[in-house]
């Protein structure tokens, strides 16, 4: 098996490898260029010489001009002057020289024990922040800024500095690379400290070795800043080039504030008036017009080269009563409305011509009542004319303007009745020679709905009747209410943990399917910019920026959206080339080591996973496969035995087959959490609060979990293993194998699979040397097969562990991950 040093030489030989297409020409990339680097100890490198740094090394690599700004104890935001580290790097990032190609800002350790958990320290970090961003970008207005953040150590004021970085750089279009989340620097860890940093007790300064681990880790983030020369703002129309445009809907006040100008300039490639559009603002009396909104919104868009959505021409609401109404209030005659209709959009439509591209022309005309016979809306329009009005318009907007799209636009439309008949009204008017080019949904979701796969269903209605499909009017409000009414309530104060994670789930498979859908969907429009302008409140949060236009958590969902695409996988054509392996157990199982580089790079497309929870920050859907890049189990869990076990059977299989799993586990679990008769009293009675929310996660049933995903899976391949790392917490059990037989009996008797065609294959615990906390497990562990013939022990002699010597480290995962795949070869055959 491959020692921890070898891997490590193989990692590095892995990044010179890549480096070597260029470094073999003989040329550096950017050989020529400048870079600043200031910064902090992280940077100036404490007591070690700076010719050690990655951020050196890198420049080194790629031919650079490398100038260091590093500062000992330096702050972003404050000055330490007087305790001997000098200024902060806001009064002094205008000493470093003018001209530079790339300037980066890596900083903001000491500014996190400085804040520590005060909020006011904090306020001034993000104001000093902003203002260093502003000042950085005045100066350099061609150079690509970009800001390192300091990687995770758990201390009060790192997860706030960390965010901040996050949301203030974003604001400012600069680029983040995110240590906490990326680097692999586990400063929890005390055998990483004693191995990478400069002193045991050292959270913040790498020594040599350290320092070497992210040289491949930095110069990727270098090349990729480069490679994007334009993409230097990145905003969410960059993200979604290849899909679709990202419109956004704008009241008077976003287009006038700067900083709410500059956020829509750098998200959004289209933008719909919200509300100064529409018939009655346009037109509050017959032929008077008020065209000083509308026009400033036309004005901003001609001026920023934004795209502008016309809504809407045709509605039942905020329309004058003089369309519909007689000077004594009476209806009018069905051929005055009709021509009122037509001056009225031919008025509009021809004085936007140049700026819009498509119009909502007739909006919400379909009734929400599903027991209806008739499917319109009984509005006073379709009263005096049927739906006459709906044909007239298109007909009148086409002529306006032959141009542009016309669409047809309602809410709920992700509803069974009221999609079928939006489908069959179009389907109908469009075969009577009416000019409807697209259909628009509105869009008004919530967190909770609808489920991806019923905006799935909508969307493949509608592209069987129209070949353009716009999401005009998006939101996603927490709570349980949802559509385009006038009527809803207020979520109240702030949003949980929970909540904000729905949202995000929400979101990643919203845009998920709109991608898909991307060759008949040309535009995602958000209903308004921010929590502060939404139609529903502030405190329904139903957008990706908050209250104070920051960006929340789901707006990096849907910003790394596409990125979770290549997530998508193949599967074999024969089920039988999908070999399934289910996985369960407790921590060991789960993955108590953080993935290193090298656990994240090189998984064979090969390699699948079953996703068993909902994972958004990945693109990953409980119960759709995707590939098996770590974490197998959940969200923040870690490198698992499973990881290394797919990889070595792709390594070792004919390339015919795909390895699939299914992964199930949660740390300090008994067997009897996995036995279905004593779950219930299981959750109740004996698992610890800490675990409680874990439990949720399958909802207090991992059994039942596991089983649902092994049925899917059996739809696209053979079960061919079960794979348990369970035992620590019955360590002693006399009945421990009995319970073990019993959920292995189980799920093959649910599965309708034969033990001698799956067998079961059970991880040893941590020996450590014989010190380890539960090895004497490892005693029953060996004597499984005694009660399950078709059992077999994976030995974990030797594999390495971590501090606790209760879980193994990355090195013992990979490792006993290999061992497992040695354990089942032989029985595949
Ligand atoms: O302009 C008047 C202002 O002069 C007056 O002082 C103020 C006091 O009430 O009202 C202002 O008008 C408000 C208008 O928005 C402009 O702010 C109306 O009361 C208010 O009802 C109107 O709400 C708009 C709503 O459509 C009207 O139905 C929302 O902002 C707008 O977001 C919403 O958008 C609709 C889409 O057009 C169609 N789909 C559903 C969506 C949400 O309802």
């Amino acid at each position: 098996m491959v020692k921890k040093s070898s891997l490590l030489l193989l990692l590095s030989f892995l990044s010179l490898f890549s480096s070597l297409a260029w470094a073999e020409a003989g040329e550096k990339p950017l050989q020529g260029k400048v870079i600043n680097v200031i910064g902090d100890s992280y940077v100036r490198n404490h007591r070690r010489p700076f010719t050690e740094a990655w951020h050196y090394k890198v420049a080194e690599r790629l031919g650079l001009t490398y100038n260091n700004y590093g500062r000992n104890g330096g702050c972003i935001a404050f000055d330490r002057s007087r305790e001997g580290f000098g200024k902060s790097i806001l009064q002094r990032f205008r000493e470093m020289t003018d001209t530079a190609d790339y300037v980066l800002v890596i900083a903001g350790h000491n500014d996190a024990d400085k804040i520590k958990g005060s909020a006011d320290s904090l306020a001034m970090f993000r104001d000093s922040l902003d203002a260093l961003c502003q000042g950085l970008l005045t100066k350099y207005p061609r150079a690509k800024v970009a800001f390192v953040t300091p990687w995770a150590v758990p201390r009060p004021g790192f997860a706030e500095v960390i965010q901040t970085i996050l949301e203030v750089c974003a604001a400012h279009g600069i680029p983040v690379l995110n240590a906490a989340a990326t680097s692999g620097i586990n400063v929890a860890d005390e055998g990483f400290r004693k191995r990478y940093f400069q002193a045991p007790h050292d959270t913040a300064h790498l020594n040599a070795a350290g320092h070497d681990l992210l040289v491949s880790w930095g110069e990727r983030f270098l090349l990729e800043l480069n490679a994007n020369s334009q993409g230097f703002i990145r905003g969410l129309k960059d993200a979604y080039q290849d899909y679709f445009l990202v419109g956004v809907a704008v009241n008077q006040r976003n287009i006038r504030v700067p900083e709410q100008q500059a956020l829509i300039c750098r998200e959004f490639n289209s933008i719909t008036a919200e509300n100064d559009m529409k018939p009655q603002p346009i037109e509050p009396e017959e032929g008077q017009f008020n065209w000083q909104n509308s026009d400033r919104i036309a004005d901003f868009c001609r001026a920023h080269g934004i795209r502008l959505r016309g809504h809407c021409l045709v509605w039942h609401n905020q329309i004058g009563k003089w369309m519909y109404l007689d000077k004594k209030g009476r209806p009018v005659s069905k051929k005055v409305l009709l021509r009122r209709i037509r001056r009225h959009i031919q008025a509009i439509v021809s004085r936007y011509k140049d700026v819009v591209y498509c119009w909502d022309v007739v909006n919400e005309a379909i009734t929400d009542d599903p027991r209806a016979e008739n499917p319109y809306r009984l509005s006073k329009l379709y009263e005096i004319a049927g739906d006459d009005f709906i044909r007239e318009a298109f007909r009148a907007a086409r002529k306006a303007d032959p141009k542009a799209l016309l669409f047809y636009n309602d809410y709920n439309e992700c509803d069974p009745v009221k999609s079928r008949r939006i489908a069959e009204v179009v389907r109908s008017m469009k075969a009577d020679g009416v000019p409807i080019d697209g259909i628009g949904m509105q869009g008004h979701y919530n967190i909770y709905g609808p489920k991806p796969e019923e905006v799935n269903a909508a969307l493949e209605l509608y592209r069987s009747v129209v070949s353009h499909i716009h999401v005009t009017e998006l939101d996603v409000r927490a709570n349980r209410e949802m559509g385009g009414q006038l009527q809803f309530s207020h979520s109240g104060e702030g949003m949980s943990p929970e909540l904000i994670a729905r949202q995000q789930q929400q979101y990643a498979n919203l845009f998920r399917v709109f991608r898909k859908h991307a060759d008949v969907i040309d535009c995602v429009t958000f209903w308004n910019l921010s929590d502060r302008d939404s139609w529903l409140g502030a405190d329904n949060y139903p957008l990706l920026f908050d209250k104070n236009y920051a960006p929340k958590a789901s707006y990096f969902t849907v910003l790394d959206g596409p990125k979770t695409d290549q997530t998508a996988v193949t599967l074999p054509a024969k089920r039988e080339n999908l070999h399934v392996y289910l996985c369960f157990g407790q921590s060991n199982m789960e993955g108590a080591a953080r993935p290193e580089p090298q656990d994240l790079e090189g998984v064979s497309n090969r390699f699948l996973l079953l996703s068993a929870v909902d994972d958004a920050e990945r693109g990953r859907v409980q119960g759709e496969w995707t590939r098996a890049v770590p974490p197998l189990c959940r969200p923040n869990t870690g490198l698992t035995p499973v990881d290394y076990f797919g990889r070595r059977l792709t390594e070792v299989l004919p390339d015919s087959i795909s390895v699939g799993v299914v992964h199930v586990a949660i740390g300090g679990i008994h067997i009897e959490g996995f036995m279905s008769d004593s779950i219930g009293n299981y959750v109740q009675h004996r698992a610890p609060d800490w675990m409680k929310n874990i439990l949720k996660a399958y909802d207090n049933n991992p059994y039942e979990r596991l089983l649902s995903m092994a049925r899917i899976a059996q739809q696209s391949g053979v079960i061919k293993g079960i794979l348990m790392h369970q035992g620590e917490s019955n360590t002693g059990d006399p009945t421990w194998a009995a319970k073990v037989k019993v959920v292995y009996e189980r799920l093959l008797s649910d599965l309708q699979l034969r033990a001698e065609d799956v067998p079961l294959l059970v991880g040893e615990v941590v020996q450590a040397d014989g010190q380890g906390v539960c090895i004497r497990a490892n005693k029953q562990i060996d004597a499984l097969p005694e009660t399950i013939p078709t059992a077999h022990v994976v030995s974990s002699e030797g594999c390495t562990n971590g501090p606790d010597r209760l879980h193994f480290d990355a090195a013992g995962y990979r490792e006993l991950g290999c061992r497992y795949a040695e354990t089942m070869l032989p029985l595949l055959r």
